[in-house]
């Protein structure tokens, strides 16, 4: 790796080589199933059996992170369309391309390969590609310029995504030759570092979203079986590889204070600040985002309905940490955020980061945590270990994990996650028109409910004649689940559920304040079968304490990233024959 030290960043547009950009006929449909409205972007030229981008139709796509390094396969095929694209239908350099017809080059000349003025070559399982135009053409490109004049392997590891078909056929179309035997061997034996080869062991009863990044929920039905979730079955979302932070050596940095930078131990923070313990639920912005596709495909995770789950949460209250090294008035009259960086980074070095307003970070009602143990234990690995903070009523983004750096500030954290991404859009926002910087970050979630038994399709045993209907509901910024109405005629009539706010062999918890209600409700109800329906359309909708419900359909709150998905929830399933024939 040692020549990407030399690699400079991104060059300037004039020294980007005339060539045009080329791709392979072949990716044409691989990239249309990917997004339904690009075969509309493509238009014959006519002659040659060329097809030209509609250069009017070019997509506003400023806000990416990501592309071939950092993001994700499908931010890769979409960003390809970025400028203009030709098909190119006779050149060595298509997919197909008998091997012998290419060159074979040595790591050396490769390695020469490593800015746009000299053109970027990397290298993938022995053959190698010329990327130049393509870095050239996308706002990521100072991240694929890491990789420059060497393996992509190392990157890719970070992002396992990119080991798609429809990826790997996109870089195809860039392929100009071979490496030569010795240069195959001397680059396998250094390329064997995987991020994730630390990660920790994981419950086998979680399914799996993306294994590296790790990204699981638990079954949903047994999602409701615990009030409080076992730590090892609460969903998982990581961007990045879980870092492993040594308790002894840790230091939590904080900035924006009169005093100057602050440096705290684990052991200080611990010894010199009350413990406060909460309950809280987090929950994910792409929570039920799977439901969503249904209407139309979004870009993201595809989440189940139980990327939310709910613990005990101790540690430091973040106002008492702040008021301690000289939070006032002052510092109150200049800054509006509270910014926290995670210890967690990606290729160039970047961390997860997030905000939130400073007047929930200090306020005695807002009860943010600077947490050191989940369900009384220390944070798990996956968690934060050792420090996360726990923002109760706030998107589970905001909860940055393996914190290392809080800085008190006029402006929001600057990261991806907080500029460009878990933001809500209109229905008729498309990937073509999205400005990401004309929506506020997600904050406090919406009112959500969702039905964890039965499971959708089964055959329901109805032989007392009732159906039994269990779920969750939580509601975000602390407002309170008041009630739960649940169907199982399609929403014609409705019946209102138990709430529990314990296990059921415990004492129901105290209400909490108002405002301050962090933990979600499970629920429950046993309804009547008094008709010989063969299927029923089992409905559950919540209210919280400002009288908030969900919206009953999804279409008018489709967006693109398929964040803030809490339509009512709908599980249909079959009534067994036994039943009816009773009847
Ligand atoms: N913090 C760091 N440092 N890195 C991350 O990837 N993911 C965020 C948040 N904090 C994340 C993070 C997201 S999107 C969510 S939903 C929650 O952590 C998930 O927390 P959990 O994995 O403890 O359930």
């Amino acid at each position: 790796m040692q020549h990407l030290k030399n690699c400079q960043g991104l060059a300037p547009a004039f020294l980007i080589r005339s060539q045009r950009f080329r791709i392979s006929k072949s990716i044409i449909p691989s990239l249309s199933a990917w997004d339904g409205h690009l075969s509309s972007r493509w238009r014959s030229t006519g002659g040659h059996g060329k097809q030209k981008y509609s250069s009017d139709r070019v997509p506003k796509f400023k806000f990416a992170l990501a592309g071939l390094l950092a993001g994700t396969g499908a931010v890769l095929a979409y960003k390809l369309h970025q400028g203009k694209v030709e098909w190119a239908a006779s050149s060595a350099q298509l997919p197909g391309t008998q091997a012998s017809a290419l060159p074979v080059y040595s790591l050396e000349e490769v390695t020469k390969h490593c800015s746009l003025d000299n053109g970027v070559w990397v290298t993938y399982k022995g053959e190698v590609y010329d990327i130049t135009e393509f870095v050239a053409m996308h706002p990521g490109g100072d991240k694929i310029l890491l990789a420059a004049g060497g393996a992509l392997e190392p990157y890719w590891a970070l992002y396992a995504v990119h080991e798609q078909d429809h990826v790997l056929e996109i870089l195809s179309a860039y392929k100009i030759g071979f490496l030569n035997t010795e240069s195959l061997k001397k680059q396998e034996s250094t390329n064997t570092l995987d991020p994730y080869s630390a990660e920790p062991t994981r419950h086998p009863a979680l399914q799996i979203n993306s294994l590296k990044p790790f990204n699981a929920e638990p079954p949903a039905s047994i999602l409701s079986d615990n009030y409080i979730t076992p730590s090892v079955i609460f969903f998982k979302r990581n961007h990045l590889p879980v870092p492993r932070v040594d308790p002894e050596t840790y230091r939590l940095e904080i900035e924006g204070l009169p005093g100057g930078v602050v440096s705290l131990t684990l052991s200080e923070l611990k010894s010199c600040f009350p413990k406060h313990t909460i309950t809280a639920t987090l929950q994910c912005a792409g929570n039920r985002r799977s439901e969503m596709n249904s209407v139309k495909q979004v870009k993201g995770l595809n989440w189940g309905i139980a990327a939310i789950s709910n613990a005990t949460w101790s540690g430091a209250r973040l106002r008492d940490v702040l008021l301690h090294y000289g939070f006032g008035q002052e510092v109150a009259a200049k800054a509006q955020h509270v910014q926290f960086e995670g210890l967690d980074v990606d290729v160039t070095g970047t961390a997860y980061g997030a905000s939130i307003p400073l007047n929930k970070a200090v306020s005695e009602e807002g009860d943010v945590l600077l947490a050191y143990e989940m369900n009384g234990e220390d944070l798990p690995p996956d968690h934060g270990y050792p420090v996360r903070v726990v923002v109760p009523g706030i998107v589970g983004a905001r909860n940055v994990k393996w914190l290392g750096k809080i800085v008190v500030s006029d402006e929001e954290s600057k990261s991806h996650w907080q500029q460009n991404d878990y933001k809500g859009f209109s229905p008729g926002t498309d990937w073509d028109t999205v400005d990401f910087k004309s929506a506020p970050a997600i904050q406090e979630l919406p009112i959500q409910s969702a039905i964890t038994h039965p499971a959708e399709g089964t055959l329901v045993d109805s032989s007392h004649g009732e159906l039994t209907v269990k779920g969750y509901a939580w509601s975000g910024g602390g407002r309170e689940v008041v009630r739960v109405d649940v169907s199982i005629d399609g929403g014609k009539t409705w019946h209102v559920a138990r709430l529990r706010t314990g296990d059921k062999e415990q004492q129901p918890a105290p209400s909490p304040p108002p405002g301050r209600a962090w933990a979600w409700k499970l629920w429950e109800i046993d309804i009547p079968l008094l008709h010989r329906a063969q299927e029923l359309e089992i409905v559950c909708k919540a209210v919280d304490s400002s009288y908030n419900m969900q919206p009953d359909t999804i279409a008018p709150i489709w967006n693109l990233r398929g964040v803030l998905s809490n339509a009512w929830h709908r599980v249909k399933v079959k009534v067994n024959e036994d039943f009816k024939d009773r009847k």
